[in-house]
């Protein structure tokens, strides 16, 4: 009993303290939300005071937690309000800051907001990301900002803040991105600025800060970006900046900055840009700088550095652009340029470089701006193809090339040797040509000279009257109207082309296409190459081969292990051709209607094809900047080599005959491979080429092309057809069970490639992601397979959002 009593007592004792628990939880937490929901209407009430969201609270609710721009916590609290590219106007200050104690971001980018930033900023204690750049913000940066302890990011790029820096910045410890760039800020940049040792980004650039770089800025080892270009900065550049190890830009340009470049220079083993130019940095260019094995951009420009260029700038191997014009360098241009094979600009202009222009610099593949003007280079133009050429006031001589002579006469003037077809040059006599030595023999032996050259010419005439090649390399070099040969290495010429295939002779004919015919050539150095002579005329029209070059230098970036290399293009007066890697067995077409070689292309090898074509494809889509829409697959365009492997060729042609269209065509495709949609729409797409992929992908499979299979496809109830049966009968059947899976998925990827809507056909990428995965899609035997089933398939179809056309 007493046991039960006190069992009792107990229970009660417990319920009662229970209850009493909840009660006072329950009255704690009712004061909370009490409290809660008063700070909250503060909340909401500043909201509206502040008249930026007049047209932004959506009409069916009073709780300012959905209104445009505003997140809250759990609690209802705000904690952010994001209102960029808002075209709000009026003062920043309309904001109460004082009402959102829990504010961590406050993004503000890109409005008109006006005024200063007011003092009561300092309230938001626990704000983490401010973004007030770009807006019309006046007056002086307000010293409570160092109270926001914990702002990881300030930006306050863009506005028209003057005044300097207040110490009290040093105060944000967790700060690791400051911009303060563009407003009209001065003074010194003040040494506690590098008390911010978090910092990764820090841009001070457009602005009047003077005085000198403080030795302070060494601390802020975790620098990535560093920018103060385009202020008043005086002195030398500090040898702590050595220390910013993992700096990846560094702008100090348009200041005046002298004294030299500092050796410790040579530590930024991340750097990718660096830019001092614009400064008054005198002495040489050390050999240190050239330890920077990951500069892409350096530019020396406009100050005083003198001495030589280092030989050591051939281990720039990832140099894209090297401006170091308007100095005082002197001595020869180094051979070692050669190295730099990824230059796009080299600018040099404006010091007093002599010697000739280095042969080497024909290896810059990639060359597009070359300035060489106003310096005393001397000797003849070697082999180059850029398409801005500056070589103007310099020393050189002889003939200017045939394939330079499309450029304005202004880049050469000023070189008393030069001749050639150019508008205000002498055309060039024997005398020009040569140098002095030779025309003294010349003319010493001239009658002995004549005899011979009559003797040879008699020979001749009387032999080789017939003789094509002669008469068109003199032709070749006669006429002046050879636009351009851009290539691989700087040794293709177009008289070695015209050679090689004896003016396009049949002969060396491999085949024609949509766009034009395929010549195989062999040039002088041995090499194999493929031509594809294009039907165009318009090579008269500036703007025509301007857009041309243009795409071919586009389509000449490509480069997939799977996709034909482009070396070169070349434009006359009459045609225009494009330079390929030549592929020794030919196009797929021809391979799988030839029995042999059909029965050689074993399923692997068939399964592989598909394979490289579809990785090819999703690069062009996908990687490419832009993206490049072959917009002519078919198993002529797919080429193979030695070793039966794919390579796409011919993407882009059909754009780089249609330049300025946007992607509306009346010449698209082969017929047989091209979308169903295309007739009416007239837009290629990259599923037009998804679409074709699917009918080469059969075609493979099947040995010949798949028409009738396709118009059974689209009439719904066909005939119930069996996989096995499609296949190529040349070969026996598959037996391996890994080909066979192979053979599944190719097929039922084909098929769904082949589907009306072009949005639910996949994107190559998908494509080339399922193959690479190789996930099967059916456990089944090749005989169980009907193409129905296939079709019905939910591979794909899942996956509507990949779908983006
Ligand atoms: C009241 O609110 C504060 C702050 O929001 C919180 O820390 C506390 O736990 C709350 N108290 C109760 C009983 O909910
Ligand atoms: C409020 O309006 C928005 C758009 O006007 C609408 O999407 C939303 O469903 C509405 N909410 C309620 C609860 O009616
Ligand atoms: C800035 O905002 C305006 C609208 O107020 C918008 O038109 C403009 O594109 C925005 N600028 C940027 C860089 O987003
Ligand atoms: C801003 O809010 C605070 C706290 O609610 C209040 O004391 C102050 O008067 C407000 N300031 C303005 C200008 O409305
Ligand atoms: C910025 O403010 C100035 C006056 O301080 C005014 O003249 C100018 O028009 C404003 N600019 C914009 C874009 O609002
Ligand atoms: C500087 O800011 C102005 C507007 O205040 C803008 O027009 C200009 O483009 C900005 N300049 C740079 C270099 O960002
Ligand atoms: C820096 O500029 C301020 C004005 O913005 C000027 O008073 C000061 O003398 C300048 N300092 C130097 C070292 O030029
Ligand atoms: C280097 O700075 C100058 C001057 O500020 C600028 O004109 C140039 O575009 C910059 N070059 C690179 C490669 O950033
Ligand atoms: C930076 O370079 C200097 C001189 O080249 C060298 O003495 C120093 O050790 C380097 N510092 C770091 C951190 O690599
Ligand atoms: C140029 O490159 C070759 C290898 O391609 C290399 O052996 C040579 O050292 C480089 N020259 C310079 C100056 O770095
Ligand atoms: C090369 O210079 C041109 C003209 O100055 C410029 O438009 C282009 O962006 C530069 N290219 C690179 C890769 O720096
Ligand atoms: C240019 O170089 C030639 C030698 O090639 C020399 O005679 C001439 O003085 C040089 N001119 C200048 C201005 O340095």
């Amino acid at each position: 009993m007493a046991c039960a009593f006190s069992n009792t007592c107990r229970a009660v004792i417990v319920f009662i303290w229970a209850a009493l628990t909840l009660l006072i939880v329950h009255v704690a937490s009712a004061t909370n939300f009490s409290i809660h929901v008063a700070a909250s209407e503060i909340e909401g009430q500043a909201l509206l005071n502040s008249g930026w969201w007049k047209d932004r609270i959506p009409h069916n609710t009073s709780d300012h937690c959905n209104w445009v721009g505003i997140t809250c916590d759990y609690d209802g609290r705000i904690d952010g309000i994001g209102l960029r590219n808002s075209n709000i106007k009026g003062e920043l200050g309309r904001l109460n800051f004082s009402c959102f104690p829990n504010l961590q971001s406050l993004d503000l980018w890109n409005n008109s907001l006006s005024g200063s930033i007011p003092s009561q900023i300092g309230s938001l204690s626990k704000l983490r990301y401010l973004y007030l750049d770009e807006n019309n913000l006046t007056g002086t940066i307000p010293k409570e900002i160092g109270r926001l302890r914990n702002l990881k990011l300030l930006d306050l790029d863009s506005n028209n803040l003057n005044g300097v820096l207040p110490q009290e910045i040093g105060n944000l410890k967790s700060l690791t991105f400051l911009s303060v760039s563009n407003n009209t800020l001065g003074g010194p940049i003040p040494s506690i600025l590098f008390r911010l040792t978090n910092l990764e980004i820090l841009s001070l650039d457009f602005n009047r800060f003077n005085g000198t770089i403080p030795r302070e800025i060494g601390n802020l080892k975790k620098l990535t970006y560093l920018s103060i270009t385009t202020n008043k900065l005086t002195g030398a550049i500090p040898s702590t900046i050595g220390r910013l190890t993992s700096l990846q830009i560094l702008d100090l340009s348009s200041n005046q900055l002298h004294s030299s470049i500092p050796l410790e220079i040579g530590n930024f083993s991340a750097l990718g840009n660096l830019n001092l130019s614009d400064n008054k940095i005198r002495g040489i260019i050390p050999d240190e700088l050239t330890k920077l094995s990951q500069l892409q951009y350096l530019s020396l420009s406009s100050n005083l550095l003198s001495g030589q260029i280092p030989f050591a700038i051939g281990k720039f191997f990832n140099l894209v652009s090297l401006d170091l014009s308007k100095n005082k360098l002197s001595g020869s241009i180094p051979t070692e340029i050669g190295n730099c094979s990824e230059l796009r600009n080299l600018t040099l202009n404006h010091n007093s470089l002599d010697g000739t222009i280095p042969l080497e610099m024909g290896k810059i593949l990639w060359l597009q701006n070359l300035d060489l003007s106003h310096n005393n280079l001397s000797g003849t133009i070697p082999t180059l193809c850029p398409m801005y050429l500056d070589m103007s006031f310099n020393s050189l001589e002889g003939e200017i090339p045939t394939y330079l002579q499309g450029h304005p006469p202004k880049s050469f003037v000023g070189n008393k040797g030069l001749c050639g077809h150019v508008k205000g040059f002498p055309s060039c006599s024997q005398s020009q040509k040569h140098p002095p030595s030779i025309i003294l023999f010349v003319k010493i032996f001239l009658p002995l000279s004549l005899v011979l050259a009559f003797i040879i010419l008699g020979f001749i005439l009387l032999l080789k009257r017939q003789n094509k090649t002669l008469k068109l390399n003199s032709r070749a070099a006669k006429n002046g109207d050879v636009f351009s040969v851009w290539n691989y290495d700087g040794k293709i010429l177009y008289e070695d082309l015209i050679n090689a295939t004896e003016d396009f002779h049949i002969k060396y004919c491999i085949g024609t296409g949509g766009y034009g015919s395929v010549y195989k050539a062999e040039l002088p150095d041995g090499k194999v190459v493929a031509l594809k002579k294009l039907h165009h005329s318009e090579t008269e029209d500036s703007a025509f081969v301007k857009s041309f070059q243009n795409e071919a230098h586009v389509l000449s970036t490509v480069r997939h292990r799977n996709i034909v290399k482009l070396h070169g293009f070349c434009l006359h007066k009459k045609c225009m051709f494009l330079i390929y890697e030549y592929m020794e067995r030919g196009s797929l077409f021809c391979v799988l209607r030839d029995d042999d070689e059909a029965i050689e292309l074993n399923w692997t090898k068939r399964v592989s094809i598909v394979k490289s074509v579809a990785h090819a494809l999703s690069y062009l889509h996908h990687d490419c900047t832009p993206s490049i829409v072959h917009r002519d697959i078919s198993s002529n365009n797919i080429l193979l080599d030695s070793n039966l492997e794919a390579f796409v060729a011919d993407f882009g042609t059909a754009r780089l005959l249609d330049v300025d269209s946007s992607n509306r065509t009346l010449q698209a495709g082969t017929y047989g491979y091209i979308a169903p949609e295309f007739a009416y729409t007239m837009v290629v797409t990259q599923k037009c080429d998804t679409y074709s992929f699917g009918v080469v992908a059969l075609e493979v499979l099947m040995g010949t092309h798949p028409g009738e299979l396709l118009s059974s496809l689209s009439s719904s109830s066909g005939p119930k057809i069996m996989l096995i049966d499609i296949l190529d009968q040349r070969l026996s059947p598959p037996v391996n069970q890994k080909i066979i899976q192979d053979i599944i998925l190719v097929s039922t990827i084909a098929l769904a490639c082949l589907r009306s809507q072009p949005k639910s056909r996949p994107t190559m990428q998908r494509i080339s992601q399922e193959f690479l995965t190789g996930k099967t899609p059916m456990q089944k035997g090749l005989k169980e397979i009907s193409i129905a089933e296939m079709r019905n398939q939910e591979m794909f179809l899942l996956h509507e959002s990949d779908n983006i056309p």
